[in-house]
């Protein structure tokens, strides 16, 4: 009988033979990916990139079937929330869209984004060992470690119309960045800065994958998700700075809650309480 180590071997050599048009000579092990995610019958389609401009413009302009996965450790012209754009540095971190078809109400999408970001937070507490305080979740949907953004998230949908919607969840992790720019430095960290070593990237996106895979009904289990995504959340109760628009003004709010909707509920300085779908919340630490 072959042992595990053989039918790796085997199933890389069968995949390298088969090579996905857009896979050749990446720095990922696309094997070991094929093997842990594809065999299983996790994703169905696995895209690895030397390099891409953006994984979640790749998704838009193909039409890939449900549960593929493109990810690259070189993007080079990411985008962010509000147009902004996501920074890499080649071969450090790690850029992936996770293209799956839900059967969802237009009203139930933030689920898929509250629930991406709470399995990325559980993953990495796993791989970094590391307390889950050092990982918390600001709204909507960033992961911080210790209080600086180590992960972001963007969501592109498709099909909105239709019962099962298109959402591609793009994801990048800073991963093994040694330095940020300037402008960014006292708020985004890396798991290699935070623990002062070289994570595998490969290890992470099984880890993620995985993980997102086996408790995906906890997107239709509304309660139970935003419970678990509050417990996480670092700024319930806590004053924050809030700002509506990208290039608009920041305002000091009370954070009262997340509702069951995915609005962040604040009360504001005249005392009034108001619920927001989008913005963005600046946390003092
Ligand atoms: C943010 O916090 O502003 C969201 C950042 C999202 C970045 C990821 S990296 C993979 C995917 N492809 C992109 O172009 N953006 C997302």
């Amino acid at each position: 009988m072959m042992n595990q180590r053989e039918a790796r071997h085997r199933y890389r050599q069968n995949q390298n033979k088969n090579q996905n048009s857009f896979a050749a000579n990446s720095i990922m092990d696309t094997g070991l990916l094929n093997y842990e995610l594809v065999r299983p019958g996790l994703l169905s389609k696995l895209v690895c990139l030397d390099e891409i401009g953006s994984t979640n413009e790749f998704a838009s302009a193909h039409s890939f079937p449900s549960d593929t996965l493109i990810v690259t450790t070189n993007q080079t012209c990411g985008k962010g929330r509000f147009g902004r754009k996501w920074f890499s540095d080649p071969g450090k971190n790690i850029a992936m869209t996770l293209v799956r078809n839900y059967s969802l109400g237009i009203d139930e999408i933030h689920c898929v984004s509250f629930y991406s970001s709470l399995i990325l937070l559980k993953s990495l507490v796993k791989i970094c060992g590391s307390s889950a305080k050092d990982f918390s979740l600001k709204w909507p949907n960033d992961l911080l470690l210790k209080g600086k953004k180590v992960s972001g998230f963007l969501l592109d949908t498709k099909d909105l119309r239709s019962a099962e919607k298109k959402i591609s969840v793009g994801l990048g992790i800073n991963v093994n960045q040694e330095l940020f720019d300037e402008e960014i430095k006292h708020k985004a960290t890396s798991l290699l800065l935070d623990a002062g070593k070289e994570f595998d990237t490969d290890e992470i996106i099984i880890r993620f994958v995985t993980d997102f895979y086996a408790t995906l009904h906890l997107i239709n289990d509304h309660t139970s998700l935003m419970l678990q995504w509050k417990d996480n959340c670092g700024h319930i109760g806590k004053k924050i700075m809030f700002r509506l628009l990208a290039d608009g003004e920041e305002y000091p709010a009370l954070v009262k809650d997340i509702l069951p909707d995915g609005s962040l509920r604040l009360q504001l300085e005249d005392g009034n309480e108001k619920s927001f779908y989008s913005g963005e919340v600046s946390v003092a630490y």
